[in-house]
């Protein structure tokens, strides 16, 4: 699905020097490379603070408890989809909270803002949009709404760890909430080489509350200020190759979407490409398919892997159907789904034979 090693060996020069001189530097956490990330990162998404953690599950865990608190004057629910692999529903419970699981629009995958609408009441904590597979939820819609039902307190947090860079009406994912999170594991449209998250406000509050959460609760050193907190440092190596590979993100994520317009004109009958709109920067090429294993074992045997982003949605997994949890009954397009989502490989390094012979494939499925 993705060959990392051509990543490094594009960069190779840059990032070994950059990485060689952290390690002689001898100051490998809270660094200036992760200053410099920081806010070279804040001003590429266009907000006034970036704080970086150890991954995008941290990230939502502590966006969340900062949005919402340790108290419970507004509820606790925290609306959402249930496809989005789990790492929302996560967050949730490790901050006593409860997810109330919405709808999604079929052609895009992508949470209903209707259903998040009609889900939100005095119950509801906060609502968490996934920019999944690269398109972008129209969170100014969703804001818009929550206004005129008198619910604008309830905090909108995105979840960007599939959309660096994405843009809506020309406004860019992470943004346009309240708070947003990013993940960079090495797949994502921007990847370190290792594991890193980032979370980003213009709101001062949150990012003091997630400034102090991301390191044991200390306002200062030592010196705890806020309940709740642990240990969430981004590595000073991580944040040096993230530096090095954000100034391209912009020309990665075209290519990302002109591989997946190769793929779209391959394609239009039995296969449909999941669409998630004009600003979208194709972190997943996603088919829905009505048969889907023989899809995979077609594709297999002309030599292209494929995946699924994700086999089982968040209430039906066996770990935790303990757990507390809503709105399992309301989610008939998510279910329909959930055995039609098919990923297959997209990502800036393929060579265009590569691109062709996924086209070829695609092309013959079609035609069968
Ligand atoms: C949509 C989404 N949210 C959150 C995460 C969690 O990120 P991480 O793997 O860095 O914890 C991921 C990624 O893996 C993701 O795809």
């Amino acid at each position: 699905m993705n060959d990392l090693k051509r990543l490094y060996q594009r960069y190779e020069t840059a990032i070994e020097c950059e990485v060689t001189s952290i390690l002689r530097s001898g100051w490998w956490l809270n660094g200036v490379a992760g200053k410099r990330f920081s806010a070279n990162f804040a001003a590429f998404i266009g907000v006034s603070d970036c704080i970086l953690v150890a991954n995008g599950t941290d990230a939502l865990e502590l966006a969340l408890r900062s949005a919402v608190g340790l108290n419970d004057e507004h509820g606790r629910e925290v609306i959402m989809a249930a496809n989005a692999g789990g790492y929302a529903s996560c967050a949730c419970w490790h901050n006593d909270l409860i997810p109330h699981y919405v709808d999604i629009e079929q052609g895009s995958q992508l949470v209903s803002v209707r259903s998040v609408l009609e889900a939100a009441s005095a119950e509801t904590a906060a609502i968490v949009v996934t920019h999944l597979y690269g398109g972008v939820v129209d969170v100014r819609a969703i804001r818009a709404g929550l206004a005129e039902g008198g619910l604008s307190h309830i905090p909108v947090i995105e979840d960007c760890a599939q959309a660096h860079g994405a843009r809506i009406h020309g406004e860019m994912a992470g943004s346009l909430g309240d708070i947003a999170t990013f993940s960079f594991y090495p797949t994502k449209n921007l990847g370190a080489m290792g594991d890193g998250g980032a979370v980003v406000t213009s709101n001062p509050r949150f990012a003091g509350h997630v400034r102090q959460l991301y390191q044991y609760g200390w306002s200062s050193k030592y010196y705890v200020g806020l309940p709740g907190g642990r240990n969430s440092r981004m590595d000073e190596v991580q944040a040096a190759i993230l530096n090095v590979l954000l100034p391209d993100l912009n020309s990665r994520n075209e290519q990302r979407r002109a591989i997946l317009g190769r793929f779209k004109s391959a394609t239009g009958g039995r296969l449909k490409f999941v669409d998630g709109g004009d600003g979208a920067v194709a972190h997943l090429a996603v088919l829905l398919c009505d048969d889907r294993d023989a899809f995979r074992t077609f594709m297999k045997e002309r030599g292209v892997d494929t995946d699924v982003h994700y086999p089982v949605l968040d209430c039906d997994q066996i770990g935790w159907a303990a757990l507390p949890m809503k709105g399992t009954e309301n989610l008939a397009i998510s279910r329909a789904s959930i055995s039609r989502v098919c990923s297959i490989p997209c990502y800036p390094d393929m060579t265009s034979d590569e691109v062709e012979q996924v086209c070829k494939a695609l092309g013959e499925w079609e035609a069968m």
